[in-house]
Parts: structure tokens; C-alpha cells; sequence
């Protein structure tokens, strides 16, 4: 089957082949079976299908390939961290948060529709990702899969690392702060995509703690190349707005230590993600080019 195919493709093939799977997958949990307001469904579809990278369900699935599992049963997890994902861009970019205009290429969702149509939309997709996990089989991998989104969506992972991102100058404003606010923001979704698609596949306690390991290093550079591409970044190929976290008073890698310093140390990150990779021998490649291609990206 083509998913099972993409493991050993090219990159970019593979790439192509698991986001299209997956924006089909997404494409039926948002069509009519989902029951709700026409313009609520709208706004949904109207962010999830904007053209993002797909990055994170991509990471549940090469995760699980690497553990030798079948991509079918991880297309829950893949489809719901993407929702998370979505709704958590959609409240980033609300006025109260960044305040910002584009996203995807497309006015953000809030300039689209209006604010309470985007805060809602943000809400029905982080409940129906719960929803959605709630699928995987047997049921205690659903169970397991539901507490890791959980926890690296809520106030410990994500929602927690907005706030402090928000308030950067009630940090220390130290390496170590960015560090903690980058992996707790960013950082968390990677590892809990890596870990569910790793757990769908009846992956060992070696084999998870590989895919953290892995996780924490892609998180934290995948972050650091974000804040680069707001330094130096093409607008028209991000399809986001540039130069504005410094404006924004945001603490960042460039801010912090410069464009240099910072891009060396995405680079060393991810040299410690492919080493991390080795329990997975042959079955790791792709991950392992997909950690080259989070520093290498210009969108
Ligand atoms: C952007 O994420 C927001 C961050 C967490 C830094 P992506 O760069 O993965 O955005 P899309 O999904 O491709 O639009
Ligand atoms: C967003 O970080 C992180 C989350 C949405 C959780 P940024 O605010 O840096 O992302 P962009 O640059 O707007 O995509
Ligand atoms: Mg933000
Ligand atoms: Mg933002
Ligand atoms: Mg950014």
C-alpha cells in the first residue's frame, strides 16, 4: 500500500505520499459526518486545508514505521495531533496572542471569518482530536495515546509554553528559560507525535525512549530554524508574516545568541537526533532525512 511504500522512497516522495494520505484521512473526519454549523465546518476546513507541512502527523507515521507497525492503525493519532496542531495556529494568531494576518499563505482564520468564529473553530478541532484518538485499537493504546496528546497539549506542554511565551520578560530571559519555553511550545507536540506513533506500533520502552530522545532534539531545532525564518525567512514562501518577534519583544535563539550561533546549534541538535535514532538500524532512515530537512527548510 502506497503509506508502506513511502518508507523507502525519497524523502520528498515520501513526504507527498503521507500528507496526501493523511489530508484524506482529515478530509473525511471534517466532512459530513461531522455535525455542527455550516460556517463553523467552514473555518475548520478553511485552516486545516490551508496547505500547511503536515510535519507532525508525517513524525506518527515514520514513527510508527520505524516500530514496524502498520500506518493504518496510527492514522488516528496522525489525524488528531494535526488538529491540535491547527487549532493551537489558530489561537496563536488571534489578537490577544500574536496578532497576525497570515497564516498558510491565507488571511489567518479570525481576518477569514471573525474572532469567535476562530476561537470555536479552535475549540472543535482540539475536541474532536480527542474524539478521533479515541479510535486507535486496542483500547489501551487509545488510552495511552490520549494522555501523551494530552499532557504535551495542556499546561504542562503547549498551552503552558504560549503563556510564557507571551510573557517572556516574566522569564529570566536566560538560555536555559528559552530552552524550557521552546520545548514546552514546539517541543512537546514533536515528541507526543513520535511517541503515539511509536505506542500504535507496540513500540518496546527502548524503542520509546529512542523516539523521545530523537524528539527533544528535532523539537527544540524545528523552534530555533521558526525563529530564524522570522529573521531571515521569504514572507511569500512561509505564507506567514516576518520580523515580527523581535517587534513583539519575544525572546528567541537569533535575539538571544545571534542568526550564527543559532544555526549551529540547530545543526548540532540535530546530529544528536540521528544519533538517537540507532536502536532503529535500517527502519530510522527517513527519520533521520527528515531531521536534516527541519534546518534545512525555508517554510
Ligand atoms: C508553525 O508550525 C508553528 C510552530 C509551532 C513554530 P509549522 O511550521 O509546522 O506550520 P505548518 O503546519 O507547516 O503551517
Ligand atoms: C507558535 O509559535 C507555537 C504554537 C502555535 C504552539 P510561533 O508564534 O513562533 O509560531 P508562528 O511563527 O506564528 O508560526
Ligand atoms: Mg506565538
Ligand atoms: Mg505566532
Ligand atoms: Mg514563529
Amino acid at each position: 500500500m502506497a503509506v508502506k511504500q513511502a518508507v523507502s522512497d525519497s524523502l520528498g516522495n515520501a513526504l507527498t505520499v503521507l500528507s496526501d494520505a493523511v489530508d484524506r484521512d482529515l478530509d473525511r473526519r471534517l466532512g459530513d459526518r461531522l455535525h455542527c454549523p455550516p460556517r463553523l465546518r467552514e473555518a475548520m476546513r478553511y485552516s486545516i486545508f490551508a496547505g500547511g507541512k503536515r510535519l507532525r502527523p508525517i513524525l506518527v507515521l515514520l514513527a510508527n514505521e520505524a516500530c514496524l507497525g502498520a500506518a493504518d492503525a496510527a492514522m488516528p493519532a496522525a489525524s488528531a495531533v494535526e488538529m491540535i496542531h491547527t487549532y493551537s495556529l489558530i489561537h496563536d494568531d488571534l489578537p490577544a496572542m500574536d496578532d497576525d494576518d497570515l497564516r498558510r499563505g491565507l488571511p489567518t482564520c479570525h481576518r477569514k471569518f471573525d474572532e469567535a468564529t476562530a476561537i470555536l473553530a479552535g475549540d472543535t478541532l482540539l475536541t474532536l482530536a480527542f474524539e478521533t484518538l479515541a479510535e486507535l485499537q486496542p483500547s489501551p493504546v487509545a488510552a495511552r495515546c490520549v494522555k501523551e496528546l494530552a499532557r504535551a497539549a495542556g499546561g504542562s506542554g503547549m498551552a503552558g509554553g504560549q503563556v510564557d511565551d507571551l510573557n517572556a520578560e516574566a522569564g529570566p530571559g536566560t538560555l536555559e528559560w528559552l530552552e524550557s519555553l521552546h520545548e514546552r511550545k514546539t517541543g512537546a507536540l514533536l515528541r507526543a507525535s513520535l511517541r503515539m506513533g511509536g505506542i500504535a506500533a507496540g513500540a518496546s520502552g527502548e524503542q520509546l525512549d529512542a523516539l523521545t530522545e530523537y524528539g527533544r532534539h528535532i523539537g527544540l531545532a524545528f523552534q530555533i530554524v521558526d525563529d530564524l525564518l522570522d529573521v531571515e525567512g521569504d514572507a511569500v514562501k512561509l505564507g506567514k508574516g516576518v520580523h515580527k518577534d523581535e517587534a513583539a519583544g519575544k525572546l528567541t535563539y537569533p535575539g538571544l545568541l545571534g542568526v550564527d550561533e543559532s544555526r549551529r546549534r540547530a545543526w548540532d541538535l540535530i546530529d544528536s537526533a540521528r544519533a538517537a535514532l540507532a536502536p532503529f538500524g535500517p527502519a530510522g532512515v527517513q527519520l533521520a532525512r527528515l531531521a536534516q530537512y527541519i534546518v534545512e527548510r525555508d517554510r
